[in-house]
């Protein structure tokens, strides 16, 4: 009977202790404990809708987000296995670009090390801070911002158009899709313009840098490990989690060896200022550990070709919404004389700067980032209270469409809001920057650097693909958007048409 007893009474206590952590829980998950309160909390359930329902988040946004984030210019925002501050209003934007020290850079790195995010771009220029960002920093800058030749663009480019041609579909579903031409695309021109590597991924449709790319991709954006990261440690419960890590190794060994490939046969890289030839060169002479070296690698090869082949998807999209803007564009484009590139080079043709700045204004390709945590206690614009060692993140969709910012017509695409001629479309371009009012490229110190490059090719890309044909989006795709991750538009389907003469 005493033993019988005994293993009621232990039964109760495990009962009871589950209990109480299961409220625990419960309650940090409805009720944040220590944020502040004078700014409102989106459910943490809103990030899981996409693990239950096929969703489009530009729908989730509007739902459940823009209200309380455009009122209060902040809000809680469960992300990460924790709570953060999202912030949206440029004033609190811009006062936590220019304080580095308060707000300072900590990416999954450090934030969730087990995790395998953390594992594909491990400590990096973007998301490091201190002397390791100094080092990154003096490697890699130069590399991106020399004057680059256009003509491996332009030529690539041309390229891309012949493939996209082939996508015509007569308004039937085409295969294959636009976004896996276009990563190969934009992969292409980071091989060959940053990192010295003659592969064309154009040519070849099975290369596997290109399909390991992809297949990383699929992994990394499911919704449940981005919201509950600590499953990441669960391997034995969930082995699709350790085929990742193999899939990320495996990415990683891979863009090594193609990097690597020209460098090791040849000497003539070591007079190159190419970003290739000065990562490899960091590596060789111990400025740069071999992991320093392989993240940063990894990271500037996805920031690369990942964010302007977004940029560029939502461009076409939207230039395929709107066929009144696609040939208002391709008027400018024949206007120029042909093979006379040097006024799209340089950022001469004021429309085609519109159309750029303004779909990467509505379709930012980072739309929201949590990479940042306050070293001290900090009142963000003397109004939010916010504790030591908070992660704040900001998300540019909202910023970028802010009405008291752009006006009643902030959702509209409409280039013209930019200015008519060059000198005022960019002045307008340099004051929303540094205003933090648009915000795609970051801002203040840390601001891309990568943004003249992504410019560069989305002109070149834009010009010939205006010139050679027109688009229209396919009638029988679901105008939508992704369910999570990076917003735009879902597996895009646009029909082209060959320009006569
Ligand atoms: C349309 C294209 C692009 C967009 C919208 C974009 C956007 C951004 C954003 C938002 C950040 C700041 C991230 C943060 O908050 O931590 C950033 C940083 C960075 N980007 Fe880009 N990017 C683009 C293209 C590129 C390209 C082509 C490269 C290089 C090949 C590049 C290299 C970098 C680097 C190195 C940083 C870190 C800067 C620093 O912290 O000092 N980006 N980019």
């Amino acid at each position: 009977m005493p033993v019988f007893t005994d293993a009621v009474s232990t039964s109760v206590k495990v009962l009871s202790g589950l209990l109480a952590i299961a409220c625990i829980t419960l309650c940090w998950l409805f009720y944040p404990p220590i944020y502040p309160r004078n700014i409102p909390t989106i459910p943490f359930w809103v990030t899981l809708l996409p693990f239950f329902y096929d969703v489009d988040q530009e729908e989730t946004f509007k739902r459940y987000i823009r209200k309380p984030l455009l009122k209060h210019g902040a809000v809680k925002f469960f992300f990460g296995g924790q709570w953060n501050i999202l912030v949206q209003r440029s004033t609190y934007l811009a006062e936590i670009f220019k304080n580095e020290e308060v707000y300072q850079k900590s990416g999954n790195d450090k934030k969730l090390p087990h995790s395998v995010i953390a594992e594909y771009l491990g400590d990096n220029i973007i998301s490091s801070r201190g002397n390791d960002y100094r080092t990154y920093r003096t490697v890699i800058k130069p590399g991106l911002q020399e004057n680059f030749d256009p003509e491996p663009i332009i030529q690539n480019a041309q390229k891309l158009y012949s493939l996209l041609r082939q996508l015509r579909t007569d308004g039937k579903s085409a295969e294959p899709n636009i976004q896996d031409v276009l990563q190969r695309y934009s992969i292409t021109n980071i091989l060959t313009c940053l990192l010295n590597s003659d592969l064309s991924l154009l040519d070849d449709n099975n290369a596997d840098l290109n399909k390991l790319q992809r297949q990383v991709k699929k992994e990394i954006f499911k919704p449940i490990f981005l919201s509950f990261p600590f499953l990441d440690r669960l391997g034995w419960l969930f082995p699709s989690r350790q085929r990742s890590r193999e899939t990320i190794h495996a990415f990683a060994q891979e863009l090594q060896r193609v990097v690597c490939a020209g460098h090791e046969e040849d000497s003539y890289w070591m007079a190159s200022e190419k970003l290739g030839s000065r990562l490899f060169a960091a590596r060789e002479s111990g400025i740069m550990t071999h992991k320093q070296f392989r993240d940063n690698l990894n990271v500037v090869f996805v920031a690369g070709q990942e964010n302007p082949q977004l940029a560029m998807l939502s461009a076409l999209y939207l230039l395929g919404k709107y066929p009144d803007v696609q040939a208002k564009l391709r008027y400018e484009v024949d206007m120029c004389l042909d093979g006379d590139l040097s006024p799209v080079v340089l950022g001469k043709l004021p429309f085609l700067s519109s159309v750029i700045y303004e779909s990467l204004r509505l379709f930012p390709p980072i739309s929201q980032l949590v990479n940042r945590r306050v070293d001290r206690p900090v009142n963000l614009g003397d109004k939010i209270y916010i504790p030591r060692d908070t992660y704040v993140g900001y998300n540019s969709y909202a910023t970028n469409r802010d009405p008291s910012v752009w006006g009643l017509t902030a959702d509209e695409f409409m280039p013209e809001r930019w200015g008519t001629n060059n000198e005022d479309i960019l002045k307008r371009f340099r004051r929303a920057k540094a205003r933090a009012e648009f915000i795609s490229f970051h801002g203040g110190s840390r601001a891309c650097l990568g943004e003249r490059f992504a410019l560069l090719e989305m002109r070149i890309t834009l010009f010939i693909l205006v010139k050679n044909c027109t688009w229209t989006l396919d009638p029988h795709w679901p105008d939508r958007m992704t369910p999570a991750g990076p917003l735009y538009p879902r597996e895009l389907r646009l029909v082209f048409d060959h320009r006569q003469g």
